[in-house]
């Protein structure tokens, strides 16, 4: 469960020395959210409406100006680059031990790392002896379903995916989207899914916050888009409907 209150962020602009502190140019204004155990929520917006800023509010990378912030158990993160999120020096087992060790460290427990590393492969649909493999070894969904394996691995209770499929072609990210699907419900996992792209929040998520210059404007279940109010929902919304129509 994740719940934000009225949070504001700011950043301090560069070359303004004021007398008393920095002059800050505010980012995120007033923001609340709230999302179930178990949801899918779609934070959606244009580029530097404050998506990124406010991911990582929520994961705890950032502190607010003011504002609250409760989340429930543990978060992991995927990243739309997934290029760099992925040490190139490390195998695939490697950068899915990162995490399993991760949670050695903070349970106290010991894991059985290489059988552990076979099921998570095999739960994201690689085939077992990728394991030797490194990241340029592999295609980018190939790489994106490692990056998924090692945030499933810490055992998370939500996944942040900050344009995580954005970079795929059309066809792979419905598939890695079913398999985000299959997992979700596998470990009954909450998902905040970041996207500039209204169809793939329509096609996973439950739930949508239209963001727009560091502002909630709108926020409405999936199933009622069509009543979205706010000028830039319903500019985003006209901009599907017109490429759907015209695919006929
Ligand atoms: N660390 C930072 N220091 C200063 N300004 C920042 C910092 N991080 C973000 N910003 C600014 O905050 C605003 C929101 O950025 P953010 O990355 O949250 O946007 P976004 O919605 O994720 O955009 P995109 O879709 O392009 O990823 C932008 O104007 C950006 O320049
Ligand atoms: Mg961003």
């Amino acid at each position: 469960m994740i719940t934000l209150d009225k949070i504001n962020v700011g950043f301090r602009k560069e070359n303004t020395t004021k007398l008393f502190g920095k002059e800050k140019k505010q980012v995120l204004f007033d923001v609340s959210m709230h999302v179930n155990q178990g949801e899918c929520i779609g934070l959606l917006g244009e580029s530097g409406s404050g998506k990124s800023t406010l991911g990582r509010i929520i994961c705890g990378l950032l502190k607010p100006d003011s504002g609250t912030i409760n989340v429930t158990g543990p978060i992991s993160i995927v990243f739309q680059d997934y290029t760099t999120s992925a040490n190139p020096r490390f195998t695939v087992s490697q950068i899915i031990k990162e995490s399993l060790s991760v949670r050695e460290r903070t349970q106290g427990i010991k894991i059985e790392k290489e059988e552990e590393v076979q099921h998570l492969l095999e739960l994201v649909g690689l085939p077992k002896d990728f394991v030797t493999r490194y990241p340029h070894e592999l295609s980018g969904g190939q790489l994106q379903r490692v990056c998924i394996a090692r945030a499933v691995a810490l055992q998370p209770k939500t996944i942040l995916f900050d344009e995580a499929i954005s970079s795929l072609d059309a066809h792979t990210q419905v598939q890695i989207m079913d398999l985000l699907l299959k997992i979700k419900k596998q470990f009954n996992l909450t998902y905040v899914f970041i996207t500039h792209d209204l169809t793939s929040v329509t096609y996973f998520c439950d739930r949508v916050l239209f963001l727009y210059q560091g502002r909630v404007v709108e926020e409405k279940k999936v199933t009622d888009l069509a009543r979205v109010e706010h000028d830039y929902a319903k500019s985003l919304l006209y901009s599907i409907v017109d490429i759907r129509s015209n695919e006929k």
